[in-house]
């Protein structure tokens, strides 16, 4: 699949498989954040990768998803993510715009994950606080956000958006994301 194909193909995943991720995939995924673009090139991030199933079970009530039709979306009784990529923000380095950064970062592990057939979604509804405690952060992080991953158990599929911006799910329960149509978001030489 080309790196286009990819892209498009790609939908934010909410229902797993129990099958594990394997710590070299994972530690690739972190590998293809360390080296996204970065303003100035200060570097503020890291990344707390979270698989041990005592932490995933603490961590998962943390989470909230799929605002729109909630709680529909929500992961059902065995098919929560297997592991998760906690970006963390070093203050010291960055307290302000490191937002970019992250969308960078996150963005390559979203799609080096969706090479290697795994679904991810990229979560900012999330309990800071709890989380913090709960993975022993210091005082100087901050949590940017979570990233849900394993292999998919859903194939969420992309909308002409006709009115509303909202996802929903059918009666087959697929989620249907309606996306901007390209005619309406493409402006050539002037507005
Ligand atoms: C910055 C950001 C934060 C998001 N936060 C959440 C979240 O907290 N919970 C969730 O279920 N999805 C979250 N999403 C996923 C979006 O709902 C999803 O990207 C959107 O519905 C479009 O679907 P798609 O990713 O399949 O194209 C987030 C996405 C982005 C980019």
């Amino acid at each position: 699949m080309s790196l286009y194909e990819l892209i498009l193909s790609r939908r934010s995943i909410r229902q797993f498989k129990p099958e594990p991720v394997s710590k070299e995939i994972l530690e690739k995924l972190v590998n293809a954040a360390r080296l996204a673009p970065s303003a100035s090139n200060l570097q503020p991030l890291e990344f707390i990768v979270v698989a041990e199933a005592g932490l995933r079970k603490q961590l998962f009530p943390c989470l909230k998803w799929a605002g729109y039709i909630a709680p529909e979306g929500n992961p059902k009784p065995g098919h929560e993510p297997v592991a998760y990529i906690v970006v963390i923000v070093n203050l010291q380095v960055k307290d302000k715009g490191y937002e970019w950064d992250a969308g960078a970062a996150v963005e390559n592990m979203i799609l080096t994950a969706w090479a290697e057939g795994i679904g991810s979604c990229w979560l900012l509804s999330v309990e800071r606080k709890n989380i913090k405690e709960m993975l022993k952060i210091p005082m100087n992080y901050k949590i940017d956000s979570v990233l849900a991953l394993g292999y998919p158990d859903e194939k969420p599929v992309v909308e002409d958006m006709e009115g509303s911006l909202k996802y929903w799910k059918d009666k087959q329960e697929c989620l249907h994301v309606p996306k901007r149509k390209l005619k309406d978001i493409i402006h050539f030489n002037i507005f």
